[in-house]
């Protein structure tokens, strides 16, 4: 319970997959959270739920307002932020042929605008702390290698890893005490891969192929990548900086 007693954290997309068993997982832990996701009563339902450390504010990360709105908030409410966990995702299939200019920029303002919000405002409140902090930004094994039929997924993905080295040297050079790193997660059995697998024209046998294409021979489950989150963001993690954690069941190993 003590090892994130007294840390404060926002976490974007928490109404659904991995963003909610990370949000379990970090009240298990003791955190206090401010979960945020799209205007949905699912995300405020859970925070209800979850008792008086959970709460729930809507945030559309593609959008600069929100998050100035946002950081005031939290601004005001709790003097800044420990960490903050950049999760909200989108995973729209499409080959270098089948995506267009729209989709394109749809999927990028999601996976990597978001991100570029979220450290930018982040560092902002975990600064007002002073005690320093951690940024988590959710990428994917796609951010690490190719997909044929993920041309704008993977593209912003492999964002996401770079700009968390990017961040994290910065924050290092400004001597601010806040690391940055990004985790990689392959299929994980969440809604997103639900949508996926059902727009498949066989969509068991299509779920059999993912499974089996992992040396593990099973999809991840949400708790499976809460557990590095969750690490990242503990004091365990102090020296861990500008790095990838990889949680694919040896999928990039192969
Ligand atoms: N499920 C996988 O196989 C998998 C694999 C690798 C990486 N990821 C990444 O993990 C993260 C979580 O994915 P998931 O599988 O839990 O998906 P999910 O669809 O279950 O949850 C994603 C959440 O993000 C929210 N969201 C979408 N657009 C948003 C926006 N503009 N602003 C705020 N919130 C928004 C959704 O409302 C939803 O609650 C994503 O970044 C995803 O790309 C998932």
């Amino acid at each position: 319970m003590e090892r994130l007693n007294n840390k404060i954290g926002l976490i974007t997309g928490a109404a659904s997959g991995i963003g909610l068993a990370t949000c379990e997982l970090l009240l298990q832990n003791g955190a206090t959270i401010i979960m945020s996701d799209l205007s949905n009563s699912a995300g405020r339902q859970k925070a209800d739920q979850f008792g008086t450390r959970a709460s729930f504010e809507t945030l559309d990360v593609t959008s600069e307002k929100d998050w100035i709105d946002i950081s005031n908030k939290i601004e005001k409410k709790y003097s800044g932020l420990d960490f903050i966990i950049n999760n909200a995702g989108v995973g729209t299939p499409g080959s270098i042929e089948d995506t267009t200019l729209e989709q394109w920029r749809q999927i990028h303002a999601v996976n990597s605008e978001g991100p570029f919000l979220g450290c930018k405002y982040g560092i902002e409140l975990i600064k007002q702390n002073g005690r320093g902090g951690s940024i988590v930004n959710i990428s994917s094994v796609a951010g690490i290698i190719g997909a044929p039929n993920l041309a704008a997924y993977c593209s912003s993905k492999a964002s996401v890893r770079l700009l968390t080295k990017s961040v994290a040297l910065h924050c290092a050079r400004k001597g601010y005490g806040i690391r940055c790193n990004s985790v990689h997660p392959s299929y994980t059995d969440t809604p997103m891969v639900d949508e996926i697998v059902s727009a498949h024209r066989n969509p068991m046998q299509y779920k059999i192929a993912l499974e089996a294409a992992s040396p593990m021979g099973r999809l991840g489950t949400p708790l499976d990548i809460a557990g590095a989150v969750v690490y990242l963001v503990s004091d365990e993690a102090k020296f861990v900086n500008g790095t990838e954690i990889v949680v694919d069941g040896g999928l990039t190993a192969t």
